[in-house]
């Protein structure tokens, strides 16, 4: 085998909390995560030459892209003799929006990589090389709903949460996270997720209780300028979504919807006034 495709899927918060400022300038955080079935597809093909090419739709396939850190880092931690590599990235979802699209691209080419090269590399150890990829690499190498804490690479695995069908709504302006981090005071913030009855509600299977405990804390500290992230929150729950909330540093505001039918008349609304809006369910 030479060559394999594999998804990789979006995420989004279904929690996020932010617990301490570290000495190392990262925050110590405490996520429930969940992955949807929006998707890239990343193509990795061993190659003859000896570097690697990668193209990714609009997004540059340079030294800074995930997916390529993610194939330098697979061989200088595996020990695995460098060889060429093409990686082929069909964009789907959207760059800075706060669903992790680079890192899934990054998990993605560690999987495949694995898959190619070293089949019998342990998922731990391929969680810790993504760790030196990004905060969000390791969950995305092992998706499905977890509990992330740390930077976001300490990783529980939790029962599936109930399947909810989801609407993605992603507004044009970009969140920088940097700059989102930097705006929280930890002491200050008031409104905080209920991760202790969020892991208690999925443990039950118990959709409402997941639904109402939704939350981000990132909304407490959003600069007015991105004031658009609520209107399509508000928006959201006008159309019958039983939890809004935006994901990571946003923009991206997601909607949970246990009725199909409701999400798909949601999606088609909000399709209408922003290009970047997608219909998925939990994967
Ligand atoms: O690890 P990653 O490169 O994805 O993080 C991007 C930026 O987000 C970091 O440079 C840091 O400013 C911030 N960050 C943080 N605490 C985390 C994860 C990210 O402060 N746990």
């Amino acid at each position: 085998m030479t060559s394999i495709t594999l998804n990789a899927y979006a995420k989004l918060n279904l929690t996020l909390d932010i617990l301490r400022k570290r000495e190392d300038g990262y925050h110590d955080l405490q996520m429930v995560m969940q992955t949807v079935s929006l998707h890239d597809d990343v193509t990795v093909t061993l190659t003859d030459g000896d570097g690697i090419t990668c193209r990714c739709g609009d997004i540059p396939g340079d030294e800074s892209n995930l997916a390529v850190k993610a194939a330098r880092a697979f061989f200088a931690e595996t020990g695995v003799k460098p060889c060429g590599l093409d990686i082929d990235i069909v964009k789907r979802i959207p760059a800075q929006a706060g669903m992790a699209g680079g890192s899934s691209d990054g998990a993605a080419t560690l999987r495949a990589l694995r898959k190619l090269l070293k089949p019998e590399l342990l998922g731990d150890e391929l969680e810790r090389i993504a760790a030196k990829v990004g905060s969000d690499v390791p969950y995305c190498v092992r998706g499905g709903t977890a509990l992330a804490e740390g930077r976001g690479e300490r990783l529980t695995t939790l029962r599936d949460a109930p399947r909810f069908h989801v609407v993605l709504c992603k507004p044009e302006f970009a969140i920088s996270t940097p700059m989102l981090f930097s705006r929280v005071k930890v002491s200050e913030l008031r409104e905080r997720p209920d991760t202790a009855g969020m892991l208690d509600a999925l443990h039950h299977g118990d959709a409402a209780g997941v639904a109402s405990r939704v939350k981000n804390v990132f909304e407490a500290v959003l600069p007015r300028d991105f004031a658009e992230v609520f209107a399509i929150k508000e928006r959201l729950l006008r159309l019958g979504a039983e939890a809004a909330a935006m994901t990571g540093s946003g923009p991206t505001v997601f909607g949970l919807f246990q009725d199909e039918s409701a999400a798909r008349s949601a999606f088609a609304s909000l399709h209408g006034d922003y290009a970047q809006t997608f219909l998925a369910q939990f994967v």
